[in-house]
């Protein structure tokens, strides 16, 4: 029997937090140096991460990105993280909403705003689905239905052509994004998942009406190795494998996407594992940094643990602050060593 889009979101979650699936690829942070700052001529007490992203008020410029939804332990995983993102006042993505679109009786694993009635919270569907049945009225119905500020569509031809059954066509599917972006009410967010995007298809995107893009490098979790090691299938396995350091890494892809397109909202992601990491991010021109596996980890354990996780990123990001004498985040731009 063909497996339900619930027994594989279900199987995604053991998988990402068991068995190792991060990139191949060294995502390069070290070559990033932020310039040290011996004589601040502030105290750490001036530093303010706060910042607008399309609009909306954060406290710090971090995003918790797109994971789960569809299944009782999605459930849990999306109200621990709404509840964190909305005490730290930070952003929150939700896994692709496909399978509440094809079950409405699942849209309780996906609402948050019983618990986190004020957090920034992104809904999020594949792109592809524009060619597999999603209509525009069905990308509204998920945005309102969630009370979403903003939809992401996440871009993964490489995922699904490594999942036996996978939805592959990928023709003409600009003119579908355009169309939804001219058709919703909320901004949409382009996303990759782990291989980036180049600033060349980024400026299609654009052009189709994204409000943003979010790199989703390389040198994290790899798509890849998951579809691999959640097929069971040996071979499927050593194909995947060999996708395994696939994609853009983060930096580097940020770079080339904030050199391109200078004035779009940029949101870096894929393989951000600490607070440094975010002040390189945002530093290389990002004005939002995401994680996504690191807290899947933490909301698994708790509510405790997904918010220390967000203490630690913040606070290390206010020291980098500090450290390279830059009182708002907009200064970090000009600490690039
Ligand atoms: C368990 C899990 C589920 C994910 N599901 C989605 C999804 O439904 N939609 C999406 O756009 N990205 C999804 N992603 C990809 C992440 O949003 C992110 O782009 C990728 O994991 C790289 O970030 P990381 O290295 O911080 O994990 C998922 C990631 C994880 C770990």
């Amino acid at each position: 029997m063909a497996e339900s889009t619930e027994q594989r979101k279900s199987r995604h979650l053991d998988v990402c937090l068991d068995e190792d699936v991060a990139s191949r690829l060294d995502a390069g942070w070290e070559a990033v140096r932020l310039r040290h700052e011996a004589l601040p001529e502030i105290a750490l007490a001036d530093v303010d991460v706060s910042t607008v992203f399309l609009g909306l008020a954060l406290r710090a410029p971090l995003l918790i990105s797109s994971m789960t939804g569809g299944t009782v332990r999605a459930a849990e995983i999306n109200r621990r993280l709404a509840r964190g993102a909305e005490a730290a006042g930070i952003a929150f993505a939700l896994g692709s909403g496909r399978a509440m679109l094809e079950d409405d009786g699942l849209r309780t694993t996906f609402d948050v705003r019983a618990v986190a009635p004020k957090v920034v919270v992104f809904a999020n569907l594949g792109a592809v689905q524009l060619n597999y049945g999603v209509r525009t009225e069905d990308a509204r119905r998920l945005v309102d239905a969630l009370g979403a500020n903003g939809l992401y569509l996440h871009l993964n031809p490489l995922q699904e052509a490594l999942q036996s059954g996978g939805d592959t066509n990928f023709r003409s599917l600009e003119p579908k994004i355009a169309a939804l972006c001219a058709a919703l009410e909320v901004p949409v967010i382009a996303k990759s998942v782990g291989s980036g995007i180049a600033p060349s298809t980024a400026a299609r995107l654009v052009d189709c009406g994204v409000a943003a893009i979010d790199v989703a490098g390389a040198g994290g979790t790899s798509w890849a190795r998951v579809e691999g090691k959640r097929s069971g299938d040996p071979a499927r396995e050593r194909i995947a494998e060999a996708f395994g350091d696939w994609g853009y890494p983060t930096p580097r892809a940020t770079a080339a996407l904030r050199a391109a397109l200078p004035l779009v909202p940029l949101v870096a992601s894929g393989g951000i594992r600490d607070g440094v990491q975010v002040a390189k991010a945002l530093a290389l021109g990002a004005d939002l940094a995401g994680l996504a596996l690191p807290f899947l980890r933490a909301a698994d354990e708790s509510d405790a643990a997904v918010a220390a996780l967000i203490d630690e990123l913040v606070t290390a990001l206010r020291i980098a602050l500090f450290a390279t004498g830059s009182r708002a985040i907009g200064e970090l731009r000009d600490a690039l060593a």
